[in-house]
């Protein structure tokens, strides 16, 4: 069952399943993007195989045929993931992965490009692998794939162009002298043409760090639960830019506080946002009361990626021979620890998120990884 929750000038807000909506409300290709962001897999650990990254295809499915139906033949489907790793061993899932090769293989989607989203504010997690046993690294990424119903979908990168570097607008303005490079490639006196900005690479460098905002400020007053999943609006305004035009509808099934509902009414596309949890379309209505609040513009936060390896060597530094099955003898003195959980529920929204997961058949759920701030994600 899913019905009206709230409308705007551009979109409406559906309270219920999103299956409900794609499979027998929505118009067959009618949609030009799906933006979305659904519930991460809970992966449990098994004695053989991970079948649930099975389960969560299975769970998935429904949407898939939904999806299939309702997108446009030049539209797109982009979908946030996080990744997930096996409780008690440092190894990952391949539930993302999975889902990925089913949506090409099983429903004919093509894999137009994948992106990946960086938080740059991301806390090392989990602590045990990452901070105490120290061997793996900060999980800091989560896979945006975006696909398409055709190999050709509408789409323009001058749309989310970034500003040159230094030493591009050095060369615009001083020239460039056309010749050779040693890996092969001409690059031409076109290389010197201003387009008004680069090309942006497939790595989407966005902190998720804010706390206080007229969405947390009405969640608060109110009372209600303040999503702990939510993506950066910047997520979805570059897709939303990149590939559709002014009075094309978006669509996010998976909507959490509504999001991508605000970035398209903002940037004038049409939308729907469809969400199970009545609280958190509560919250959400934040977001468009009384206007939405335009896109900033101009954002300024530019971060640095370190090269691999700056600190030099040192040699005396022995690899754990056990690859770290075992404790360091100086963390193992303190009381025993459980390995850190792969993801935890990190605000008082707990409790819903678990109630949606129940009504969702797929057995758990997961707010994507808490990274230690009220945000989750
Ligand atoms: C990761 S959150 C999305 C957060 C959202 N992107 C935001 O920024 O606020 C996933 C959401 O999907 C919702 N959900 C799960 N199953 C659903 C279904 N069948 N229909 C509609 N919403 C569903 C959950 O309640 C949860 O809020």
């Amino acid at each position: 069952m899913i019905r009206s929750f709230h409308k705007t000038k551009r979109g409406e807000i559906m309270w219920g399943d999103s299956r409900a909506w794609l499979l027998n409300v929505a118009k067959p290709a009618s949609v030009d993007l799906i933006m979305t962001s659904p519930p991460f897999g809970l992966v449990r650990k098994k004695s053989y195989g991970n079948e649930d990254a099975d389960q969560y295809c299975d769970w998935f499915r429904p949407f898939a045929e939904g999806f299939k139906r309702v997108l446009t033949d030049k539209g797109s489907l982009v979908i946030d993931i996080g990744g997930a790793w096996i409780p008690g061993q440092p190894t990952r899932s391949l539930y993302h992965f999975k889902l990925l090769i089913m949506l090409v293989e099983e429903f004919g989607f093509h894999l137009c490009q994948e992106h990946y989203w960086w938080n740059p504010s991301k806390l090392p997690s989990p602590a045990e692998w990452v901070n105490i046993r120290r061997v793996r690294v900060k999980d800091a990424v989560n896979c945006v794939w975006w696909l398409s119903k055709s190999p050709f979908p509408k789409a323009s990168n001058r749309r989310v162009l970034q500003p040159y570097s230094k030493s591009m607008e050095d060369l615009l303005q001083n020239g460039y002298v056309a010749k050779l490079r040693p890996s092969g490639h001409d690059i031409s006196s076109k290389f010197s043409k201003d387009n008004g900005g680069s090309v942006p690479p497939n790595l989407l460098a966005v902190a998720n760090t804010e706390s206080n905002g007229r969405y947390q400020d009405f969640c608060r007053e109110k009372n209600l639960p303040i999503h702990p999943a939510r993506f950066p609006a910047a997520l979805p305004e570059y897709f939303v830019r990149m590939l559709t035009d002014a009075g094309d509808l978006v669509v996010d099934p998976f909507a959490g506080s509504c999001v991508t509902g605000a970035v398209a009414e903002a940037l004038d596309r049409r939308w729907v946002c469809c969400e199970l949890s009545e609280e958190y379309l509560q919250g959400g209505l934040a977001r468009f009361n009384p206007n939405v609040q335009p896109l900033p513009n101009g954002k300024g936060v530019i971060y640095e990626i370190s090269p691999p390896c700056p600190i030099p060597l040192d040699k005396d530094h022995m690899l754990p021979v056990d690859g770290g099955e075992a404790r360091p003898p100086e963390m193992s003195r303190r009381a025993p620890q459980e390995p850190a959980k792969p993801a935890k529920v990190i605000s008082a929204a707990a409790e819903p998120i678990r109630r949606v997961a129940r009504a969702c058949v797929y057995r758990e759920i997961i707010c994507h990884e808490g990274d230690g701030l009220e945000d989750g994600k």
